[in-house]
Formats: C-alpha cells, sequence, structure tokens
C-alpha cells in the first residue's frame, strides 16, 4: 500500500491525464476546424498517449493494492487564437505536468518508497520528452509567423508523427 497522500495525489494524477488527453482532443479539433489535418492527427496521437499515462497509474495504484477512484474531468477550452497560441498553451500544460510529477516524487522520497520513486522514473524522463517537443514546435510556429506556405510544410512535418 502507498501512503494515503500518494494514494490520492495519483488518483488526483489519473484525472489529469485524463484531461490532458481531452485537452489534446479539443485542441484536435480546432485543427480540424482549420484545415491543418498534420496538426490534428499529431494532437490525436498525443490525445492517445495521456490515455496511456492515464492508465500507468491506474494499474500502479491496482498493483500497489490501493484503490482507484476515478474524478470528474473538467471541460476543456473549445476555442483558440491560433496555432502558435495552442502550442503555446500544450507547453504550458506540460510545464504544470512536469511540476504534478515533481509533486509525486517529491511525496514518494519523503515517505522512503522507493519502488514509486522506480515507477516515477519513467515520468520524470517522459516530461522532458514533452517539454521538448512542444517547445521545438512552438519555435517552427515562431519562425513561420505569417507564412502560409511554411505553416503547411510544418502541418505535413506533423502529420508523420
Ligand atoms: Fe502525461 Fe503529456 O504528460
Amino acid at each position: 500500500m502507498l501512503s494515503k497522500n500518494l494514494a490520492s495525489e495519483i488518483n488526483t494524477q489519473i484525472k489529469l491525464e485524463l484531461y490532458s488527453a481531452y485537452l489534446y482532443l479539443s485542441m484536435a479539433a480546432y485543427f480540424e476546424s482549420e484545415n491543418l489535418p498534420g496538426f490534428a492527427s499529431w494532437m490525436k496521437k498525443q490525445a492517445g498517449e495521456e490515455q496511456e499515462h492515464a492508465l500507468k497509474f491506474f494499474e500502479y495504484l491496482n498493483d500497489r493494492g490501493d484503490k482507484v477512484v476515478l474524478q470528474a474531468i473538467e471541460q476543456p477550452p473549445s476555442t483558440f487564437k491560433s496555432p502558435l497560441a495552442v502550442f503555446e498553451q500544450a507547453l504550458e500544460h506540460e510545464k504544470s505536468v512536469t511540476a504534478r510529477i515533481n509533486l509525486l516524487y517529491g511525496i514518494a522520497v519523503k515517505d522512503n518508497d522507493y519502488a514509486s520513486q522506480t515507477f516515477l522514473n519513467w515520468f520524470v524522463t517522459e516530461q522532458v520528452e514533452e517539454e521538448k517537443n512542444a517547445t521545438q514546435i512552438v519555435e517552427w510556429l515562431k519562425m513561420a509567423g505569417d507564412s502560409a506556405n511554411a505553416l503547411f510544410q510544418i502541418n505535413g512535418m506533423l502529420a508523420g508523427r
């Protein structure tokens, strides 16, 4: 069994990972409506990964003999200003997820819970990748500026994810 605090925060984390999936799916819907299917496809894949993250936490609670209690998922935003604004928001969101993973890790350290630290190591590494990917696309979109041509090129690159 985990400490009460860690089990409770991991239950919250399951909700937050599912919210991430919901947010990225909403961003995918925006890109579909803007006729940018490559961007939409990238976001749909991202949403799928977030569901996998939620399931990893789900399984971990079960493996440790703690109970999963699902919480209500908030409605994500549905309107966005521009592709750049979307990815800036995605990057900010990932930074907030990193802070959450660090919080969980801090609890596991305080608890002397080595199994949880080992489990969370995967997420620590994953967050480096998540922030790197979002940052790269933000930078590409800034370079593209108002060029439709550059935007379509990025759209094509993201389709290949
Ligand atoms: Fe589950 Fe994008 O971090």
